[in-house]
């Protein structure tokens, strides 16, 4: 597996790695970020197999016992498999995330006590502030949560706009379309009456950046988009309601 580096924002880098096998013949990205700051944070841990070359890769970045903070989006194997061995490569880094996420999996999971964040919490990261933002069952998983980062106006979407192919590490093109027929594939999505007023409040965050974990980042108006995806899964929710 090869690992690829790219800076997304002003000392935002994204760390992607192409598989080929997944979503033939367009195949699906596995992408983490990096923020270099002071206090330097990793969004997203990668699943296990892939700890070697993406490590590798941050490691270009910055050496990783300067990482001090570590997040992802939900517990599941590609945001969080390899936690425990970013917590033995980064002794100074402690797991980061919501309440939700600590009580039920992670105060267990992770070898390290995490530390818990309440919804619209803030970490100064010295040079970048990350704000928590609980976004239960969005796009799945009742412990979801994402970050905001202040300064450079980025937010670390998870699996939100989750799209196959290997395009460019960051797009001002179409990234809703690519998003919807993804949905319409992997079905990956919980689709309840709070999916579309969740990601709503998320575009009142007026993102410039939005940074995708399966597929390309976005730079424009990331409230215009959210609100477009949004729009797609209030139609879906209204669909399923009436069908029949
Ligand atoms: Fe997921
Ligand atoms: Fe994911």
């Amino acid at each position: 597996m090869n690992t690829t580096v790219a800076e997304i924002a002003d000392r935002i880098y994204r760390l992607s790695t192409f598989v080929p096998d997944i979503a033939p013949p367009a195949g699906f990205t596995f992408n983490q970020f990096l923020i270099d700051a002071q206090e330097p944070l990793l969004f997203h841990c990668g699943p296990r197999g892939l700890f070697p070359s993406v490590s590798r890769a941050a490691a270009s970045v910055l050496p990783l016992e300067r990482i001090r903070w570590i997040s992802f989006g939900h517990v599941e194997a590609d945001e969080c498999g390899a936690m425990n061995a970013w917590l033995a490569a980064c002794p100074q880094a402690t797991v980061a995330h919501g309440m939700t996420a600590c009580m039920v999996s992670l105060n267990d999971l992770a070898d390290r006590a995490p530390r818990a964040l309440a919804h619209g919490e803030t970490i100064d990261l010295g040079g970048r502030r990350v704000r928590y933002i609980d976004t239960p069952h969005v796009p799945h998983g009742w412990e979801a949560g994402l970050l905001f980062e202040e300064t450079t106006t980025t937010l670390f979407c998870g699996d939100l706009f989750t799209h196959a192919g290997n395009a460019a590490a960051i797009t001002e093109g179409d990234i809703v379309g690519p998003a919807i027929a993804a949905e319409d594939m992997f079905k990956a999505s919980a689709l309840t009456p709070a999916t579309a007023p969740t990601i709503r409040d998320l575009a009142r965050l007026n993102p410039s950046t939005l940074a995708v974990m399966h597929g390309s980042s976005y730079s424009g108006d990331g409230a215009a988009r959210l609100k477009e995806l949004a729009d797609d899964y209030a139609r879906r929710l209204t669909r399923s309601l009436t069908a029949g």
